[in-house]
């Protein structure tokens, strides 16, 4: 019943540019929460949306799995770091099924398709003048594999304890020029509004820019202290620095397909009979603030130098605590997305997160606030609607729908436009609002026809038809519009409306698409209310 994301097989390429969609990749060596969670499904929410609109889309989360903290835990475990990669890669891969992503792929930096990828872009990097080696002098964190300045001691003389172990360092390395780019992307970041999301994001970068001189970038790690990361082509005494490797994947990706606006620059990335996809450039990298520079400052010097386009909009939303504190396995003070989906369901997981915090501001999960959300809004709102609309139907009219009526239409209809607009200006929060607006308006419709009433008595006959199919296609269109947000309660609706195509597709969102005499098929609660304690 449930619809499977469209696969590459059912990307109907053809060289029409894709809507390119990415998450951030995540640090394999972490443990899946709450905030990676979000990202992915913010992320998805708009995939969805964006097809069920009719584009082509494409999108792609993955894994960052280089470094030396990589290398420390694999060795720790008396494992090859591939291996312990590849092992901790099938648990992320199957947190992304638990919560229904509808990722195209799943890059992850150690396949062989992204590292060659890579090679050749930091050759034509090179080749540019791009680089040059001097030797550093200073202090090394270990813990945030960074390099550190008397500038990042605080005010005692100490470093953060958030960077660990500090030591000092004399290294020779690989540096990317880039204080020569500071004006044009200044000037680029304010003639482009749109560029970064929300605007108070933008305003921080650019803030950053005017009051700082952009610092050279170190792109390498010595591999005598570092072998888990990729060589650089030019000197494979060294591996390239770890976010220099995860930024282009969002490029390696696209080569790897095939897409010609990549293969312009780098014509050896062509793979053996890849299909072409045409792909870049991104028009969406969703990030949390916290790599808020090196995607608005490092990545668009990078591509610009590689001669590619910069991505149209980078969305940065903020940060998850639990309990007004930060989450961290120390503490355990984590909220595991698995462990809530088992007991309440992924749909409920998904709504609560996109409900409750709007792309940009921090959020805090608390379980009392989750709980009352579903009991409110889920359980006694649309599944109320719906239960309740469906068994009138059954009860009253053997489950067969009667004569269309529209009195409902005007305000669906409204609620229809009035959503996808804010889906299309990636405003999640104010869609979901605005749909509720709609249940609460059918609920209240329920109430105020009272249609329990009316099948007692032989004369109201005609109004409980009226009643019932406004209802029942309210119900309807309810189900289009959750698609993107909850995928299983939106198919599991439509099938128990007696549907059988999934409801993908926004068009359907239009009134009085659903016929008389039509039969609906079984009704089953859709959230069923839990009305124990959270543990
Ligand atoms: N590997 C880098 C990203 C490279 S992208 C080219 C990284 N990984 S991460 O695992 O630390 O974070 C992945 C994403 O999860 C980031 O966008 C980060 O902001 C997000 N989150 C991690 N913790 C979070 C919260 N507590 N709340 C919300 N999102 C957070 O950074």
């Amino acid at each position: 019943m449930i619809a499977k994301p469209p696969g590459l097989s059912q990307i109907d390429a053809r060289m029409s540019k894709c809507f390119y969609i990415t998450t951030a990749i995540d640090y394999v060596n972490g443990q899946p929460h709450l905030g990676h969670a979000y990202e992915k499904i913010v992320t998805d929410v708009i995939a969805r949306a964006r097809r069920s609109r009719g584009e082509t889309v494409f999108f792609l989360t993955g894994l960052d799995e280089h470094g030396q903290k990589v290398q420390q835990a694999a060795l720790a475990e008396g494992q090859s770091p591939q291996a312990y990669c590849d092992a901790l890669a099938k648990d992320w891969q199957a947190v992304a099924a638990t919560l229904n992503l509808s990722h195209n792929e799943f890059i992850c930096t150690t396949q062989p398709r992204h590292q060659q990828v890579v090679q050749a872009l930091l050759s034509r990097l090179h080749r540019g003048g791009n680089f040059y080696k001097a030797e550093y002098r200073g202090f090394y964190s270990l813990k945030e594999e960074t390099f550190l300045t008397d500038k990042d001691r605080r005010a005692d003389g100490t470093f953060d304890p958030a960077y660990g172990e500090v030591v000092a360092l004399t290294e020779e390395n690989y540096y990317f020029k880039l204080r020569e780019h500071q004006s044009w992307l200044i000037d680029y970041l304010e003639s482009n509004p749109r560029f970064i999301y929300p605007d108070y994001r933008r305003n921080e970068v650019l803030g950053f820019l005017k009051n700082n001189v952009l610092e050279d970038l170190c792109i390498s790690r010595p591999s005598a202290r570092l072998t888990w990361g990729i060589p650089l082509p030019f000197d494979p005494s060294y591996v390239t620095y770890v976010w220099l490797d995860a930024l282009l994947n969002y490029v390696s990706l696209p080569a790897a397909h095939g897409d010609p606006a990549v293969l312009e620059v780098l014509p050896a990335a062509r793979g053996p009979g890849s299909e072409a996809l045409a792909l870049w450039p991104a028009d969406a990298h969703v990030i949390g603030k916290d790599i808020l520079k090196f995607h608005a400052v490092y990545w668009p010097i990078l591509l610009k130098q590689l001669g590619l386009a910069l991505p149209q909009q980078i969305l940065v939303h903020g940060w998850w605590q639990k309990d007004r504190m930060k989450m961290s396995k120390t503490t355990g003070n984590v909220v595991d997305p698995v462990a809530v989906i088992e007991e309440w369901g992924q749909d409920a997981f998904r709504y609560y997160v996109v409900r409750e915090l709007d792309i940009g501001p921090d959020g805090t999960w608390t379980d009392a606030g989750f709980q009352a959300r579903y009991h409110a809004e889920l359980a006694n709102g649309l599944g109320n609607l719906v239960n309740r609309s469906l068994a009138m139907l059954k009860r009253y009219r053997q489950g067969i729908v009667t004569a269309r009526s529209d009195e409902l239409a005007p305000f669906v209809t409204q609620t229809v436009s009035q959503a996808l607009k804010q889906l299309g200006e990636n405003r999640l929060q104010a869609a979901l609002q605005t749909i509720w607006g709609l249940v609460n308006r059918a609920n209240q419709y329920v109430d105020q026809t009272a249609p329990f009433k009316l099948a007692k008595e032989p004369a109201h006959a005609r109004r409980l038809d009226e009643v019932l199919y406004n209802l029942a296609e309210t119900c309807r269109v309810l189900a289009v519009l959750l698609w993107p947000f909850l995928p299983t309660t939106a198919a599991n609706l439509y099938a128990q409306l007696g549907l059988s195509e999934a409801p993908d597709k926004f068009a359907e969102a239009a009134w009085g698409r659903l016929p008389a005499g039509h039969t609906l098929g079984a009704v089953a609660p859709l959230f069923p209310r839990k009305d124990r304690a959270l543990k």
